[in-house]
């Protein structure tokens, strides 16, 4: 399926980026901040709970959750080279039954996909210029958690993140990595009628998984 090139994504995030990809998570399994969101959910009751990745990548948090308990899940990424990667793993690891993926650029479509319980996107809205066309609708698709990931605003976070934009512009790579206000983002996720229940930093990384205010 042909789908977009907003930032340059499906070039990027490519077959060999993919593999690599597959491989670490194979042999060291999910990263620390990935597995954090796991257990935290798992802390919550994992049982008959869907969920929604958007950015799923190969797809290596959405296996963990079904595994911990999770009744089905949905992936959707705009690069088809993650997607293909994520079948396959899916299917190496006998969960395709309970695990659909797509290529999609959910900012553009999000309402061609369902809600879910749980929806999360890890180290995604950094990849895309217009974060509240990310966050916003992630929200509306949630019932009751929202977990992102995000770069923090500190010294040498800027200093990294225009260093390898300078980079991709020199080699004329398309894609550009974005750092997003993170109040912004927080105000975004509180517009929609949620609140941190947790927040955590790992190295460069701000995780913060937001529940539904009842
Ligand atoms: C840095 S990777 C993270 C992948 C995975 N979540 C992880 O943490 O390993 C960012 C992913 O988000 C996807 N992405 C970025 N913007 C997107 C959008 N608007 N819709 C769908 N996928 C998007 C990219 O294609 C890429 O696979």
């Amino acid at each position: 399926m042909e789908c977009c090139t907003v930032n340059g994504l499906d070039k990027y995030f490519d077959s060999e980026n993919a593999q690599q990809k597959v491989e670490d998570y194979l042999s060291a399994g999910l990263e620390e901040r990935a597995q954090h969101i796991v257990d935290f959910l798992k802390g919550q009751g994992l049982a008959g709970q869907s969920l929604l990745e958007v950015g799923c990548g190969v797809g290596g948090l959405l296996i963990e959750l079904l595994k911990a308990g999770a009744e089905k899940g949905v992936g959707v990424d705009a690069a088809p080279a993650a997607i293909n990667a994520a079948q396959g793993l899916a299917e190496k690891q006998g969960l395709s039954g309970k695990v659909e993926y797509q290529v999609l650029d959910f900012a553009a479509s999000p309402n061609s996909l369902s809600t879910a319980d749980i929806v999360v996107l890890d180290r995604v809205v950094c990849c895309y210029p217009k974060m509240r066309e990310l966050v916003l609708p992630a929200a509306q698709h949630a019932h009751k958690f929202l977990a992102l990931t995000y770069p923090r605003d500190l010294w040498w976070v800027r200093l990294r993140i225009m260093a390898e934009n300078f980079f991709y512009w020199l080699s004329r790579i398309e894609f550009r990595t974005y750092l997003h206000p993170p109040a912004k983002i927080l105000g975004a996720a509180l517009e929609q009628g949620f609140q941190p229940v947790l927040q955590k930093v790992f190295g460069e990384w701000h995780l913060v998984i937001f529940g539904r205010q009842t």
